[in-house]
């Protein structure tokens, strides 16, 4: 069966193989398969099934069809309030599912940690694009649900210089954090302040990473993405009170 490349990952080489999808395992892979077959037993659509391994030591993960929102406008598509309250929709299903599971551990739920448009397969219900699934589970383990929903907050909304309105910004945060529900964050600022230390994480991260010679990661600076989350960082930290207000709203 032939093999077509997937296009929208910048770190691991995605082929589809018929109904398959075939990538590199991650490190943690044994964690991430565990939680995929946890998510299966509990019968759950938004995530691609754990199939095993094909002879050249991939793994072969379920083909998810629908739209993938990975380039730049593809993201502003799908910024609708329908479309962002699914997300945070599927989030909470997520984290209620493994709630208080031994993969959460001594943590509240588990985390995604990469939730982003392009890690997401959106399907036409007829009423607009809406998510039905994520991908790209290379980052998951125990965390708090803030630390996916600041995450998606960042994420998908693109919080950043893009907005010239932050207030409405924070009006949408509002409405994802409703979507969401009661228990993720008693109080605002610390949704914001979340952003902030993602931000600052993602950052870090790459930069580390890419002196230590990993390719993808050079790849990442070298084209802006870092500066393109200084940036990120620098707008939600001098519009975090319009964010605030917005939210509270
Ligand atoms: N199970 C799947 N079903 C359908 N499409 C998939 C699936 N897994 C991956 N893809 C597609 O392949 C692309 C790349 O996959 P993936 O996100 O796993 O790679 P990555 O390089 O780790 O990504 P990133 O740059 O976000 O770290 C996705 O954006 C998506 O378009
Ligand atoms: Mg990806």
């Amino acid at each position: 069966m032939p093999e077509i490349p997937l296009e929208g990952g910048f770190v691991t080489r995605v082929v589809r193989v018929g109904d398959t999808v075939r990538r590199v395992p991650a490190e943690r892979s044994g964690f991430v398969h565990a939680l995929l077959e946890h998510l299966r037993e509990h019968s759950w659509p938004g995530a691609p099934r754990f199939l095993g391994f094909d002879a050249q030591g991939r793994e072969v993960l379920s083909f998810l069809p629908g739209h993938v929102a990975w380039r730049p406008e593809d993201a502003v598509a799908v910024r609708t309030f329908d479309a962002l309250r699914g997300v945070a929709r599927l989030v909470r299903e997520l984290h209620d599912l493994t709630a208080g599971t031994p993969l959460a551990g001594a943590s509240e739920v588990v985390c995604h940690n990469d939730l982003a448009p392009k890690n997401t397969v959106y399907r036409d219900s007829g009423a607009g694009l809406l998510p039905v699934a994520f991908v790209d589970w290379d980052l998951v383990g125990p965390g708090e649900r803030i630390h996916d929903l600041a995450h998606v907050c960042w994420q998908y909304l693109d919080l950043g210089p893009g907005w010239t309105d932050a207030e409405a910004a924070g009006e949408m945060l509002h409405e994802m954090v409703g979507a969401y529900g009661p228990g993720a964050c008693e109080d605002p600022a610390d949704l914001v302040d979340t952003v902030l230390w993602w931000q600052d994480r993602c950052r870090r991260g790459i930069e580390e990473a890419a002196r230590r010679g990993h390719p993808a990661m050079i790849h990442l600076r070298e084209t802006g993405v870092v500066r393109e989350i200084e940036e990120a960082h620098a707008w939600t930290l001098h519009h975090r009170e319009a964010l605030l207000r917005g939210l509270r709203r």
